[in-house]
């Protein structure tokens, strides 16, 4: 209603509704490489079409006279209540779309009371983040790094945060075949971008000044990582970053993440260690089976979430709504099942809802409205979807979330 009154009043929104539009929008303003970076999927993108393509196999079959005059659309979860079943992903590198980046979005996040899980890739310290936000629900997502005393630092940083969940993403120990940023050789990363909580972080810093690539490090580091940011450097001697990097200390940082940032030997043992770090509740993203979903539940595990992370990962992957029914069925709703890959208005929502997920996460598309209209544009993409998302639920006849189940689906 809001939004139809706000057309009316001559007030539009600075951001497209239609979300081909959103992105053709935002397409137009970023630079080239952020695009190929945000936009892109792994190899032929056959996992982010596809996850698109398993919410259309569904349809939603609306019931009448339901009385939805009065619609709840809030849910619980950890032992706090949101006002809608939606999170916003974490999604790294944001400097590379708006100069506000993280603080922008941790801005429209608080204005919604919608949860932000502040990426580990992020392009602003957590504090920062966090100061601006209030008592706005946060959580933080780590990526395990080869450095255990770098993981606990990043756990306690969180909690003094007051984050009250803590999100270990675990399909992205090695980087994806990315074919759009391999055609133009560009990693935001290696520009230094997206490695803020690092580099504010003082077990990281403690890291930088021991002596530089021991041989164990050495062995480490992608040797065509440093190679092209060595011919980088010197091919625009005139950058203001690279002149920096050139400085050494910089240049350092950049090694030092590339080193250490992600562990490929990560095993289920490892989450004993983070439980011994904190109490908070431990949440895992990028289950697809329902074998891990089980282990999940058996490793004492508090949430998860169905993710194929955007389809950036493995192409070919099943799709999350796809892995979805069989892993509700294992936890049978003893922990919640959060989703995202591909959400993009409330019918993907409600479908994933009726499925047995809890709550799902939007990525991409408040990335977009971020690039178009900053912290304003961000609060408008997901106040777009979180309306959507109450009238389909009442459209469909459901009063509460609770009502959203699954013969509220259909597969002609
Ligand atoms: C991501 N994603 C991600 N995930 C994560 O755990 N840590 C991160 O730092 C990032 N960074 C990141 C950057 C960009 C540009 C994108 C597009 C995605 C994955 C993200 O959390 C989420 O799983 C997907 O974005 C969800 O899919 P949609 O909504 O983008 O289709």
């Amino acid at each position: 209603k809001e939004i139809y009154l706000n057309g009316f009043a001559g007030h539009r929104s600075k951001v497209p509704v239609d979300f081909s539009r959103l992105e053709a929008e935002a397409k137009r303003i970023m630079s080239r490489n952020a695009y190929a970076y945000i936009a892109g999927g792994a190899g032929v993108e056959s996992t982010m079409t596809g996850n698109r393509k398993a919410f259309d196999r569904y349809k939603i079959v609306p019931r009448m006279l339901c009385d939805v005059g009065a619609r709840d659309t809030s849910i619980s979860i950890f032992g706090h209540t949101l006002p809608s079943p939606f999170l916003m992903s974490p999604v790294g590198v944001l400097e590379m779309v708006h100069s506000q980046a993280d603080l922008a979005v941790a801005n429209a996040a608080k204005r919604l009371s919608l949860p932000y899980i502040f990426s580990n890739q992020a392009s602003f310290p957590m504090e920062e983040c966090a100061a601006l936000m209030d008592t706005s629900p946060r959580w933080f997502q780590l990526y395990w790094s080869k450095s255990n005393d770098l993981v606990e630092s990043f756990v306690q940083r969180a909690q003094r945060c007051g984050c009250t969940a803590i999100v270990v993403t675990l399909d992205t120990t090695l980087l994806g075949w990315r074919a759009r940023d391999l055609d133009i050789g560009y990693l935001p990363f290696l520009e230094g971008k997206g490695i803020a909580q690092y580099t504010s972080d003082p077990v990281f810093q403690k890291m930088m000044d021991e002596p530089d690539l021991g041989p164990e490090v050495q062995r480490r580091v992608t040797p065509s990582s440093l190679v092209g940011l060595v011919k980088m450097v010197n091919r625009y001697p005139g950058n203001g970053f690279f002149k920096k990097l050139r400085s050494g200390r910089p240049l350092k940082a950049v090694r030092k993440f590339v080193s250490t940032y992600s562990n490929p030997r990560t095993t289920w043992n490892d989450l004993k260690l983070l439980r011994e770090y904190t109490s908070l509740p431990i949440v895992l993203k990028g289950i697809l089976h329902p074998d891990d979903a089980r282990k999940a539940i058996d490793h004492g595990i508090d949430g998860i979430i169905v993710s194929n992370h955007g389809g950036r990962q493995v192409d070919g992957a099943i799709a999350t709504f796809d892995a979805l029914p069989a892993i509700a069925k294992v936890v049978n709703k003893k922990i919640p099942v959060l989703l995202d890959s591909g959400i993009r208005g409330g019918a993907d929502a409600f479908k994933a809802i009726a499925m047995g997920a809890t709550a799902v996460c939007v990525g991409r598309p408040y990335v977009y409205g971020l690039t178009i209209a900053g912290a304003q544009g961000v609060y408008e993409v997901l106040r777009n979807i979180m309306a959507d998302f109450e009238l389909t639920m009442g459209l469909a006849g459901c009063r509460n979330i609770r009502e959203i189940v699954e013969n509220t689906l259909a597969r002609p």
